[in-house]
């Protein structure tokens, strides 16, 4: 059987046999056109397809339950809709699921920006006893027994199963989920009936007295930094060091990356720990400044914010949801809320 499949490698030019053909996703009206793709991962079609069926296949955990697609929906945004995730035998993590929508332009990932790259990133929940509970290896020897896999990435890669197809395979997936076209971006692309009056007073506050754009900033809506707003400040102690636990530096204790806020109606509960339920105790929670602990960034103060315009905030979050695309090509998850206001 070796023997075979080197002679048919031997028989075809490899560069022949991938003819790999280099795509880019349609990127949504209001992101940035350019989203970075590694030299060494480029985005073709064999790999996006593949990545897309790995990441609702079961067959990456330990019992065989629990699949990417298990915590991360595509009609939640790529959540869950719980505080905490659940993974395998029903073992509860610490932290809430965050979406997946355009992180294709993160810098770091997970709450605390502890991996640097999507690559690395996507072989972490296979291993998480708490997630998925799977070796690497264990699960190469699945996927190599497996009666359509190795073939698959055969295709996609031109070889027999390794850790970095499988890490780039579902990588190059994740970067093909996109989100934007929503009444902001229609708004800020000259439609000026597409934000309500209300949203509109919004974005006045979220850019001026909420200082919410000094994190929340850009097409994805974050900084890709890390800030502590004193979620994780719990009746006198830190319940997550966040940052703190990756970089050792006194200042990141109670640090979380700036998550984006695009679907972010779609994405409840909220925060790190999903200790905050609606959007409306979300800016509750800033309008009192978040909780006071001594690393507490000192752009968070008391907003002293009128409850109508803590309406009109809540109107612009809510209408920073747009179409989801995911794959290549695009294939479009329906979005209520852009269905209503085409
Ligand atoms: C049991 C639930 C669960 C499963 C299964 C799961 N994830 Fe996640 N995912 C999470 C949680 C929770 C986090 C955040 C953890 C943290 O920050 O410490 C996360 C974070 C991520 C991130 C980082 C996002 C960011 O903004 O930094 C990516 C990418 C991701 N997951 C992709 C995947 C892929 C791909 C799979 C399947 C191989 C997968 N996840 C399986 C719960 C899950
Ligand atoms: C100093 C930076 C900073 C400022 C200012 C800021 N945020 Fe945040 N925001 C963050 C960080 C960091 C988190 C995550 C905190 C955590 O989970 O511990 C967050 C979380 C959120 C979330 C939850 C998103 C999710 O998916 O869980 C929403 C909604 C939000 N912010 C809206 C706002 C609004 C509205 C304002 C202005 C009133 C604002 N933010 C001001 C940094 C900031």
């Amino acid at each position: 059987m070796a023997t075979l499949v080197a002679l048919a490698l031997l028989a075809v030019p490899v560069a022949a046999q991938l003819a790999p053909e280099l795509q880019r996703p349609e990127v949504p009206l209001g992101l940035d056109l350019y989203m970075p793709v590694p030299d060494d991962n480029p985005l073709t079609h064999e790999k996006v397809a593949l990545g897309r069926r790995l990441f609702s296949d079961t067959i990456l955990s330990r019992d065989r339950r629990v699949a990417c697609v298990t915590c991360h929906e595509p009609e939640r945004a790529f959540t869950d809709g719980r505080a905490v995730a659940v993974g395998i035998f029903g073992r509860t993590g610490t932290r809430n699921v965050p979406t997946l929508v355009n992180r294709g332009y993160g810098a770091t990932f997970f709450w605390d920006g502890r991996i640097s790259t999507l690559e690395a990133q996507v072989l972490q929940p296979i291993q998480d006893r708490k997630e998925m509970d799977l070796t690497v290896p264990d699960a190469i020897e699945r996927l190599q027994d497996h009666h359509d896999y190795p073939a698959l990435f055969q295709a996609a890669f031109g070889r027999t199963i390794t850790p970095d197809d499988l890490g780039w395979a579902l990588a190059s997936y994740v970067r093909t989920i996109l989100s934007g076209n929503s009444r902001i971006d229609r708004y800020m692309n000259g439609d000026r009936d597409a934000l309500s009056a209300q949203a509109r007073r919004g974005l006045t506050i979220f850019r001026g007295q909420g200082n919410c754009a000094t994190c929340h900033v850009g097409p994805t809506l974050t900084d890709e930094r890390f800030h502590n707003t004193g979620v994780a400040w719990q009746e006198g102690t830190l319940l997550d060091q966040g940052r703190y636990m990756v970089t050792g530096v006194e200042e990141d204790r109670g640090a979380f990356k700036t998550p984006t806020l695009r679907n972010v109606d779609r994405t409840a509960p909220y925060m790190h720990d999903g200790s905050i339920t609606t959007l409306e105790e979300v800016i509750d929670y800033y309008d009192r400044g978040g909780n006071k602990n001594i690393h507490l960034d000192p752009e968070l103060q008391p907003l002293k914010l009128a409850a109508e315009e803590k309406q009109a905030l809540v109107a612009l979050l809510r209408s920073l949801s747009g179409t989801i695309q995911e794959g290549l090509p695009a294939s479009v998850i329906e979005s209520p809320r852009a269905a209503r206001h085409p």
